[in-house]
């Protein structure tokens, strides 16, 4: 049997390069090797408010987004976290274990409440469910960002406690940090990770943003004093560029020195540009293919909720059983 992997992305904002350079394309390059398991975590989304009509056509743009960057729902499951009960109710299981001290020193839940006048009791919950999706499924490998590292630790010890308490129960996820994917930076601002809740219009280039908008960012993308590209005192946005182009076109760092040593900063970005509007194009394509037809989406994520509920259904049984809550025989 495929080791199991799972990952989760939130329905809010806009997908970016960042997002696919960091992790959707090499979900899609390892999800063979894998059984598969992408999930889109709505329930993690309204721990911040969340516009309703918004997050719903948010949850169908990713997953068609999803298709069209590669994942393939024949194989791999995309599922809509709510879709499946099991997630919720395991996360209340697990919060029964889970110390309040380990979640009020999470960096992102501290980070995420300062920004709150009343701080939601679900933002302090929201490693506990994410705990959950990734131990009802018994997942051997989670493929997350460096920022989701301090999560998948919590994750292992919330196992780790249940396994102690009530006997081996959970499969000890490994955190899988893909040695391809790269860190992509804000255009506006390259000491900050390119984010998806980032308002401004320079920031991100988003999965779905028309050739025309994508050279626009990319033109006016920070750069730094130098006239021109010199690989030895480049400033953070420049080198943020050569990731990009790089990433993209899988150049080796030989042939991105020869090329682009000396070329003006202009010239350079033109370059960038065409190389990211020529990437997004095919993906773009199919995504408009995709949501062409209106049913398409609803049935991916019904056909994943479809694969993935009995293993969810299990696990939650047995870990309710294992607690001594009634279980009907
Ligand atoms: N917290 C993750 C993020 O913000 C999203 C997430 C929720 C997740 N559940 C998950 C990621 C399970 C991996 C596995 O990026």
């Amino acid at each position: 049997m495929k080791p199991r992997v799972l990952s989760g992305v939130q329905p809010t904002g806009n997908l970016h390069i960042g997002n696919y350079l960091g992790a959707l394309r090499s979900w899609v390059k390892i999800q063979h090797d894998y059984e598969s398991i992408f999930c889109i975590v709505d329930l993690h989304a309204i721990t911040v408010y969340q516009q309703p009509e918004e997050l719903r056509s948010k949850i169908l743009e990713l997953t068609a987004l999803f298709v069209a960057a590669g994942i393939d729902p024949k194989h791999s499951a995309i599922v809509a976290q709510s879709t499946v009960p099991g997630h919720a109710e395991l996360a209340w299981l697990l919060t029964c274990v889970t110390p309040v001290g380990w979640l009020q020193r999470m960096t992102q839940y501290k980070a995420k409440s300062e920004a709150q006048e009343t701080i939601g009791d679900g933002l302090l919950q929201y490693p506990v469910l994410m705990a959950a999706d990734i131990l009802i499924y018994q997942a051997n490998c989670v493929p997350v960002g460096e920022d989701q590292r301090q999560h998948l630790e919590l994750t292992r010890d919330i196992a780790q406690r249940f396994n102690s308490l009530y006997g081996e129960t959970f499969v000890m996820p490994e955190t899988y940090l893909p040695a391809v994917g790269a860190r992509v930076m804000g255009l506006d601002d390259p000491e900050k990770k390119m984010s998806k809740s980032e308002p401004g219009a320079g920031h991100a280039i988003a999965l779905l943003d028309p050739p025309g908008v994508i050279r626009k960012k990319i033109m006016r993308a920070t750069t730094d004093s130098n006239p021109a590209v010199d690989f030895e005192t480049m400033g953070a946005g420049v080198k943020n560029l050569m990731t990009i182009f790089q990433a993209f076109s899988d150049w080796t760092d030989d042939q991105m020195v020869k090329h682009f040593s000396g070329m003006r900063y202009g010239d350079m970005k033109k370059q960038v540009a065409e190389m990211v509007v020529s990437s997004m194009e095919p993906m773009q394509k199919r995504y408009h293919e995709i949501t062409s037809d209106p049913g398409y989406v609803d049935r991916i994520l019904a056909e994943g909720r479809e694969r993935v509920n009995p293993i969810a259904s299990s696990t939650v049984n047995l870990v309710k059983q294992r607690m001594g809550i009634y279980t009907s025989a």
